[in-house]
């Protein structure tokens, strides 16, 4: 099993998760961050890091974003590692707006 960075993330990158990490299993990309499977211990700290809810166990990745599970897989070894906090990008959501474009999408 692997934790998984979705949706919420994008455009977001708020980047609290990466500095709980415990064995730097985040690679950060221009618009998100993904984590990389082959170094994710399951350990479940960075999920109540997020503010905007965007991490998941593998088994508990909601239908909407399955696909997201695939995306980290192949994406993250794209990018460097990410062990730091870093500004959130300029536009960033919070919960709330995302909950109002979750409601509106399903
Ligand atoms: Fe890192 Fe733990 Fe989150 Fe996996 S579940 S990405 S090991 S903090
Ligand atoms: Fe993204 Fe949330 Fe981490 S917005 S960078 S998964 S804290």
């Amino acid at each position: 099993m692997t934790y998984v960075v979705t949706e919420h993330c994008l455009k977001c990158k708020y980047t609290d998760c990466a500095v709980v990490c415990p064995v730097e299993a985040f690679h950060e990309a221009p618009e998100m961050l993904y984590i990389n499977p082959a170094t994710c211990i399951d350990c479940n700290l960075c999920v109540a890091e997020c503010p905007v809810e965007a991490i998941y166990a593998g088994e508990e990745v909601p239908k909407r974003y399955e696909k997201w599970t695939k995306i980290n897989a192949e994406e993250c070894e794209k990018y460097p590692t990410i062990a730091e906090k870093k500004p959130a990008l300029p536009d960033a959501l919070t919960l709330d707006q995302w909950k109002e474009i979750d409601a509106k999408s399903s």
